[in-house]
C-alpha cells in the first residue's frame, strides 16, 4: 500500500498516529478504512445520521447527488425508464447484470407462479382494524409470512435466498392490494396468471365481482415506470433497516417487514401521501403558496416542504424529472378537465419558487422522488393511503438484493454501532434507610 492509498490520522495529547487505507470505489467518493482506529488509537468514531459513513460495499446501485445521477448496476436510470420493465429490472438489481430473453421468461413465469398467498395468511388481515393504515397491515403480514417460511429456509443457501426473493417479490402486490380490499370491506381478489406485475396488481386492487375491472395499459405502463423508480436507492433508512435486521441472521422476510416500518416515515417512503395532503392543503387555502414557505423556513416549526430535499442529492433527484414527465402525460391523457390539474399546477408553482428562493437553492433542495408521483398514484384511483405501500412493493427488490448481497459479502458481521456515552458516572443504589 503506498503512502498516497492512506490517510495518517495523529493523536494530538499522545503523539500516537495510525495509518488508516482509503478504499478506492469503481465509481464515487474515496472511503476512509477506519476499522483499526480503535484498535490502534483507542477511539470510535461519531456519525449520527451516517453523513459521512460507508456502513457496507455494494454492486447494486450507484447514485451521483452532487451530478444528479443514478444507476442500477451501471445503467442510468433514464434508460431503463425508457427500455426496460419492473421484472427486468429486478432480475438486473438481484443478479447484477440484465437477463436474456429466455433468463426473464423463466423469471416472469416464477414470479407470476408465486403470487398466491396461504390461504391461512387471509386470516391475519381480520385482526387488524377495520381503519388500520395499509404500511402497519404490511410491517404484520409480511412480517408474518416468516412463520411460514421459516424452518425449511437455509438463510446460507444461494438458492434458499432466491426462493426468498422469488416469494417476496411475487406476493408483495397481493399483500398490498389485499390491505386496500380489507380496509373497504371489499372481497380479497386472487391474482391472475394472464396479467403481468402492474395490471396483477391494479386487478386485485379494483376487480369487483360485481363489475370487472379491465386495466388501462396506459396506466399500467405508469406503474410499471413508478415501480421501476422506486426499485432501489442505495442505503437508505429502509434498506439499511434491513440490512441490520438481517446481520443477525434473522428471517429475511422479518428484516422485510422491519424496512417496510422504515419506509412508513414522512421523512422517507410516506413523503409521498404527505406531499399530496400539503398539495390539497395549498388549493383549499386559495394558494397561500408563501405561508407554507413562510413555514418550511422558520426554524421554529416543524413543517418541511414535503417532496423537497434529500440528504444525498444536491441537485435535481432524476427519478422526479422523469415522474414529472409521465405525470404530465397521464394528466393530458386525463383530458384537460381532470380533478388532479390543479394539484399538478399547484406543485409546478411550488418548483418554480423553490428554485429561485434562496433558502432553498442555498440550501440545494430540489424536488424528490416523492414530489410529483403521488399525482399518478391519484389519477389511477389510488388512494392516498396506498401511496406508500406501493413504494414498499417496488422497493422489495432492492431491500433483498441488498440482503442477498450482504449475506455473500465475506466483510460483513452483525451491524453493532458504538455510542458516545453522556450519561451518569458510576453511582452506588440508595440505601433503604426507611
Ligand atoms: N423543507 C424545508 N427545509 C428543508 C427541507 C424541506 N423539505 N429539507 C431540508 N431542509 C433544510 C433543513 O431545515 C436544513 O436547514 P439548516 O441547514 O438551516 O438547518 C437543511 O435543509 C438540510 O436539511 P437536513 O434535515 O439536515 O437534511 P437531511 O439529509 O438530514 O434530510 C430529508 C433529508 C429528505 C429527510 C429532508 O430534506 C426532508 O425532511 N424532506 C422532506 C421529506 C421528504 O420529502 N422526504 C422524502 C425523501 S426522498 C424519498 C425517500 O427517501 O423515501
Amino acid at each position: 500500500m503506498s503512502k498516497k492509498d492512506t490517510i495518517t490520522l495523529i493523536d494530538n495529547s499522545t503523539g500516537k498516529e495510525v495509518e488508516l487505507p482509503i478504499l478506492r470505489p469503481s465509481n464515487g467518493i474515496p472511503t476512509i478504512d477506519v476499522r483499526a482506529l480503535y484498535r490502534k488509537l483507542g477511539y470510535f468514531t461519531y456519525d449520527p445520521g451516517f453523513l459521512s459513513t460507508a456502513s457496507c460495499s455494494s454492486a447494486i446501485t450507484y447514485l451521483d447527488g452532487i451530478k444528479g445521477e443514478l444507476q442500477y448496476a451501471g445503467y442510468p436510470i433514464e434508460q431503463l425508464a425508457d427500455h426496460s420493465s419492473f421484472l427486468e429490472v429486478c432480475c438486473l438489481l438481484f443478479n447484477g447484470e440484465l437477463p436474456s430473453n429466455e433468463e426473464l421468461t423463466e423469471f416472469k413465469n416464477i414470479i407470476t407462479h408465486h403470487t398466491m398467498l396461504h390461504e391461512a395468511l387471509k386470516r391475519f388481515y381480520s385482526g387488524f382494524r377495520r381503519d388500520s393504515h395499509p404500511m402497519a397491515i404490511m410491517v404484520g403480514v409480511v412480517g408474518g409470512l416468516s412463520s411460514f417460511y421459516h424452518d425449511d429456509m437455509d438463510i446460507h443457501n444461494p438458492n434458499d435466498r432466491m426462493i426468498a426473493a422469488h416469494q417476496l417479490i411475487a406476493k408483495m402486490p397481493t399483500i398490498a392490494a389485499w390491505s386496500y380490499r380489507y380496509a373497504n370491506g371489499l372481497p380479497f381478489e386472487y391474482p391472475r396468471n394472464d396479467l403481468d406485475y402492474a395490471a396483477n396488481f391494479l386487478h386485485m386492487m379494483f376487480n369487483k365481482p360485481s363489475e370487472a375491472y379491465i386495466p388501462d395499459p396506459f396506466m399500467v405502463k405508469a406503474l410499471d415506470l413508478i415501480f421501476i423508480l422506486h426499485a432501489d436507492h442505495e442505503q437508505n433508512a429502509s434498506t439499511s433497516t434491513v440490512r441490520l435486521t438481517g446481520s443477525s441472521e434473522a428471517n429475511p422476510f422479518a428484516a422485510v417487514s422491519a424496512g417496510i416500518a422504515s419506509l412508513w416515515g414522512p421523512a422517507h417512503g410516506g413523503a409521498n401521501e404527505a406531499v399530496i395532503r400539503m398539495l390539497v392543503d395549498i388549493v383549499e387555502s386559495d394558494h397561500d403558496i408563501q405561508h407554507y414557505f413562510d413555514r418550511a423556513k422558520d426554524k421554529n416549526d416543524r413543517f418541511r416542504l414535503m417532496g423537497f430535499g434529500h440528504r444525498i442529492y444536491k441537485n435535481y433527484d432524476p427519478r422526479a424529472r422523469i415522474i414529472r414527465k409521465t405525470c404530465h402525460e397521464v394528466l393530458s391523457k386525463l383530458g384537460s378537465n381532470n380533478k388532479y390539474q390543479e394539484l399538478f399546477d399547484t406543485a409546478m408553482e411550488l418548483e418554480r419558487i423553490a428554485l429561485q428562493d434562496e433558502y432553498f437553492v442555498s440550501r440545494n433542495l430540489y424536488p424528490n422522488v416523492d414530489f410529483y408521483s403521488g399525482i399518478i398514484l391519484l389519477a389511477m384511483g389510488i388512494p392516498l393511503n396506498m401511496f406508500t405501500v406501493i413504494f414498499a412493493v417496488a422497493r422489495t427488490v432492492g431491500w433483498i438484493s441488498h440482503w442477498n448481497e450482504m449475506m455473500q459479502d465475506p466483510e460483513s458481521r452483525i451491524g453493532r454501532p458504538r455510542q458516545l456515552y453522556i450519561g451518569a458516572l458510576p453511582r452506588d443504589y440508595p440505601k433503604n434507610d426507611k
